[in-house]
């Protein structure tokens, strides 16, 4: 199947995946439970999984799942890769910057992504050959080739998570011209928007990144774990424009 094709249903996932994190988000009554990992979930991220779960069975059964709440589903060369809320934290603080990661991974390839941040009301979207959109905008990353002239974007820099940054992070940030820290899946769009030249994030799982990558690399950008391999399991997740790519993941290694 085309790639391009799978982007109506996404859509119809994320519009009432819409519906139900702004039903929850800022509500007095939400309930915040800590997984096993100490992280948060709310009835916010289990109602969205379910409810896409429950759309796969009924329209699109030849999918399996993959997603954060409720693991793994079927053993179907195409896939729903799904994290139903990014940005937990910040959703249960009121702070807008959350979203709903959706892709379609064919025998281990990404062929479209969408990500919807509804209390931004904005959805970012692309298919594997066809471009990355923002709505109707088409994205293009920047063509800024100079460190001393990029702006880094990076998540969590916390000494607790030391274990897991690159060790030239630190070095490769006093190179470049600005730094700023929105985390999350937001910087990796800012990436592919062209509003910066890199992106960071140590640690990640498969549904964090897979919508991500096909976006970024739609827009002409790179997508890689910071050891460098293009995999949605690499675990971690460096973008940038693609002219940066190699100087940042020689500098992030210490090479
Ligand atoms: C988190 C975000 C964040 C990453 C954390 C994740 P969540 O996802 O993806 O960027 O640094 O490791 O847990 O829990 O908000 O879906
Ligand atoms: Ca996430
Ligand atoms: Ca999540």
């Amino acid at each position: 199947m085309e790639s391009n094709l799978w982007l109506p249903f996404l859509q119809e996932i994320a519009d009432r995946a819409d519906d139900i994190a702004l039903k929850f988000f800022r509500a007095r009554d939400l309930r915040v439970e800590r997984k096993s990992d100490l992280s948060p979930v709310t009835m916010a991220d289990r109602a969205i999984e379910q409810m896409a779960r429950e759309l796969v069975s009924e329209r699109r059964p030849e999918l399996g799942i993959y997603g954060e709440e409720l693991g793994e589903s079927g053993t179907n060369s195409a896939r729903l890769v799904i994290d139903p809320i990014d940005g937990t934290r910040n959703f249960v603080r009121g702070i807008p910057i959350f979203a709903t990661l959706l892709a379609i991974e064919v025998e281990g390839e990404v062929v479209a992504g969408l990500v919807s941040a509804p209390a931004l009301k904005l959805h970012w979207h692309a298919a594997r050959g066809h471009g990355a959109f923002c709505g109707s905008r088409r994205l293009q990353v920047s063509r800024i080739a100079n460190l001393s002239d990029a702006q880094l974007f990076h998540g969590n820099l916390s000494p607790a998570t030391a274990d897991y940054l690159p060790p030239g992070l630190i070095p490769l940030m006093a190179k470049v011209e600005r730094t700023r820290g929105f985390g999350d899946f937001y910087q990796h769009l800012l990436v592919a928007e062209g509003c910066g030249e890199i992106a960071i994030d140590a640690t990640l799982q498969p549904w964090d990144i897979a919508a991500l990558q096909v976006i970024v690399e739609e827009a002409g950008g790179r997508a890689t774990g910071v050891n460098g391999e293009r995999s949605i399991y690499a675990g971690s997740l460096l973008s940038s424009n693609g002219l940066l790519h190699d100087t940042a993941l020689a500098k992030l290694n210490l090479r």
